[in-house]
């Protein structure tokens, strides 16, 4: 990789301030899922054993500046207290929480911190300038330190303040999470072992189509599964019933097919429901007699069993976007054996593109079965279509 890493600078009594994605899923103030914090610990814990006074920020959930009336409620509910205690709870260090993101508070804790401890600040979304990459709020926030490092890897497809703009301020690096991520999906796309085959899910040919099409040009074979599969067998004729249906994007499905010819595969069955619900009436169908009144929620057991076979053998697997509604038991088999197919591949590089289908493996029960889970969403996505991600293009290239 030509950026300049984490080991390439000088850390030991240095302020380093590091860009984390510490946006993790919060209920009534309680984290139900700290695998992002845990994913920065590397770094974290390196810059610690290395004397670094480390000055952490990240964005917590969305702050909606456009509405007077929801940015207090939105400040309120997405406060990131609860994320740096929890930090303290996993770190072997003194963890101070600025309640601030800017002003005499942060300076004099920034002034206070000694080497081998951790300055965490509020949520930089509290900022109206950080989404719009403010300048003047780069600056400030590149000011309180002497050198940048990007560790946030979900967050590197968004041209903020805090994952953009500071490093036009500072001499800058990745951290050991972005380098994981970089290397991981990197090799796959770019020097995969073969056969390399990749299974795309989800609800919208919308949003998959660039990573379609750019695993078409990759992969062996690409496996289509979930919601967005209904657009596809719309394009092939077959009736769909009220299934997840993009009517616009029919004729791109229908493209798409001519040119993944052989190349691409899609569901031969499914379980189709009458009614968005767990409790719902199901059955198995194929794919060319889903009823009317009757929608797709799950891939089949013909369709499992063609899935499986196209996957033996397979060296590279990368794997984004669930097969079926995961999240009602009775939808939730066709992931689960995906999931557990690609488990039990041997000798395989298995990633898994971040998202919801990382959730599903970790909720399934595959959390320690996979080569790589990502811990980026959209991130994984952008990469995975091959788009440049500004949060890593920001950052300086290795002498
Ligand atoms: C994510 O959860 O995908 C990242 O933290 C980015 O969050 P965002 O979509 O709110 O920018």
């Amino acid at each position: 990789m030509a950026k300049q890493t984490i080991r390439d600078l000088d850390v030991t009594d240095k302020k380093v301030l590091v860009r984390v994605d510490f946006n993790v899923p919060l209920k009534d103030g309680v984290i139900t899922d700290d695998n992002r914090i845990n994913a920065a610990l590397p770094t974290i814990n390196y810059l610690l054993e290395h004397q670094a006074k480390v000055i952490l920020m990240s964005h917590l959930g969305k702050v909606n500046h456009k509405d007077p009336e929801k940015v207090e409620s939105d400040k309120a509910k997405n406060n990131m207290a609860p994320v740096a205690k929890r930090l303290g709870e996993l770190v072997d260090a003194k963890v101070t929480f600025v309640n601030e993101t800017r002003g005499a508070n942060l300076e004099n804790a920034v002034a206070a911190l000694n080497s081998g401890e951790i300055l965490v600040l509020q949520n930089t979304r509290y900022e109206p300038g950080e989404s719009k990459n403010d300048p003047e709020l780069a600056k400030y926030w590149a000011s309180l330190a002497d050198v940048f490092v990007s560790d946030a890897f979900g967050s590197v497809h968004r041209a903020h303040a805090s994952t953009v703009g500071v490093a036009n301020y500072l001499d800058s690096a990745v951290g050991f999470l972005v380098e994981k991520e970089i290397q991981n999906l990197g090799d796959a796309l770019d020097k995969p072992d073969r056969p390399f085959v990749a299974i795309l899910g989800g609800a919208k040919v919308s949003d998959k189509i660039g990573v379609i099409q750019n695993l078409l040009k990759k992969a062996d074979k690409v496996i289509i599964g979930g919601g967005m599969a209904y657009t596809f067998m719309k394009a092939k004729g077959y009736e769909v019933g009220t299934s997840l249906l993009e009517e616009d994007k029919v004729e791109l499905a229908r493209e798409t097919m001519e040119q993944g010819k052989d190349k691409l595969i899609l569901p031969v069955d499914n379980v189709i429901a009458d009614a968005f619900a767990e409790d719902a009436n199901h059955k198995v169908v194929s794919s060319d007699a889903i009823e009317a009144g009757w929608m797709g929620l799950d891939i089949g057991p013909k369709t499992i069993e063609l899935f499986k076979k196209e996957l033996e053998g397979a060296k590279t697997v990368v794997w984004n976007g669930p097969m079926g509604v995961f999240e009602m038991e009775a939808f939730a088999h066709g992931t689960f054996e995906v999931c557990k197919a690609l488990s039990e591949l041997e000798d395989a590089k298995t990633i898994i593109g971040g998202g919801d289908s990382a959730a599903a493996a970790i909720q399934l029960g595959f959390k320690d079965k996979f080569t790589h889970i990502s811990t980026g969403g959209g991130a994984s996505m952008e990469y995975l279509e091959g788009k440049v991600l500004p949060g890593i293009a920001a950052i300086n290239e290795k002498e």
